[in-house]
């Protein structure tokens, strides 16, 4: 069978599109909102608004990349959540419309499922694909979770964070720091040249496999606020070494509990994916653990950590194998919760 999959991702500050052939990726066109970079942050209204103008071209050249006509495609996937609301509603409403002026299937997705199905995606480039079960660290700007895949429809969370996300650590990390948003990317870039053993920040203490990361974040700040009474241009001096030290202790907080959960379930097919998973130190620590545990470790291409629209395509091929279709009235979610 020969499914043409349009996927549709909007729920935080990029607006995608993506046409997959089953599970090849034909086209994954993202329009990144540079609006936000001043305010530091995503700004929700100013993501709607630039969703609503960004979305019906980033459709089209998704359609003329794939080479694919409208009226050659078999369903319409959406993500209906987690994320901002008023991204999604621009996302949901349009894959809607869409499907229905074309009598189409209409597929919802879960964005976090979708990180993890980015797996299955295929291309000219040859990747390993996990067996199941198997366990996915899913890190990204909202969530940290360690989740136990037995199936591309049944997924359990066996770990989350109790605060904020991993990628949030980095971003709020990079913000002490002056560094422009999202932070995440920079700090990767920078902590290549500095020494990660320079620093050390306090590490949390959770219990069983859940993560917190909101301690070592003010434990930052504290730092290099005291740091800054002494030095005014400590950051300056420092911002190599202080870039490799924070970014060591963020995978270390992730790995310890990555372990401890490959160790109780004795699930040694490891993989990790959104947002955080493009970063180097992170996919070198992984890599690390493969050799010393004897893992079956599976990294995404770079291009499929951060937001895209051929996750949410392959979500919604699996869900279109079972003739798992949505309806008209589904409204999105902002919370995984909230479902
Ligand atoms: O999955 P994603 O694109 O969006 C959400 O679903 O949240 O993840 C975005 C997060 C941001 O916090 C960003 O700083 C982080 O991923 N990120 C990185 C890197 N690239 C993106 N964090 C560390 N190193 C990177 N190379
Ligand atoms: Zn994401």
């Amino acid at each position: 069978m020969c499914a043409y999959i349009l996927g549709i991702e909007s729920s935080c500050d990029e607006t995608s599109a993506a046409v997959l052939d089953n599970t090849r990726v034909l086209s994954n066109i993202i329009a990144n909102q540079q609006v936000h970079e001043k305010f530091g942050g995503v700004v929700p209204e100013l993501a709607s608004r630039a969703h609503q103008q960004n979305i019906i071209p980033v459709v089209d050249s998704a359609l003329k990349e794939a080479n694919i006509d409208k009226k050659q495609l078999s369903a319409v996937a959406y993500t209906r959540g987690p994320g901002l609301l008023g991204s999604l509603l621009v996302g949901s409403s349009f894959a809607k419309t869409f499907a229905l002026a074309l009598g189409i299937p209409l597929i919802e997705t879960d964005h976090m499922e979708a990180h993890i199905l980015a797996h299955f995606l295929t291309d000219e480039t040859v990747r390993p694909v996990p067996r199941f079960p198997f366990l996915c660290l899913t890190v990204s700007g909202g969530h940290t979770q360690i989740v136990l895949v037995h199936s591309p429809s049944d997924m359990k969370i066996i770990g989350k964070t109790i605060d904020d996300a991993a990628g949030e650590a980095f971003d709020k990390a990079a913000k002490i720091l002056g560094l422009p948003y999202p932070g995440g990317p920079m700090i990767d870039k920078l902590a290549k040249e500095g020494n990660p053993n320079r620093f050390s920040f306090s590490e949390p203490v959770v219990p069983g496999l859940d993560y917190s990361f909101s301690g070592l974040k003010t434990s930052i700040l504290y730092f290099i606020r005291d740091q800054l009474k002494q030095d005014e241009t400590f950051i300056e001096k420092n911002k190599a070494d202080l870039c490799a030290s924070i970014q060591l202790s963020i995978i270390s907080i992730l790995m310890k509990k990555l372990v401890l959960a490959s160790k109780q379930t004795g699930i040694m097919q490891i993989a990790i994916a959104g947002g955080v998973s493009a970063n180097t130190g992170l996919r070198n620590a992984i890599l690390r653990n493969k050799e010393e545990m004897g893992w079956d470790a599976f990294i995404p291409k770079i291009s499929y950590t951060t937001d895209n629209a051929a996750m949410i395509a392959v979500s919604g091929y699996f869900k279109f194998l079972k003739g798992n279709f949505a309806g008209q009235h589904l409204t999105p979610y902002a919370r995984q919760s909230g479902r």
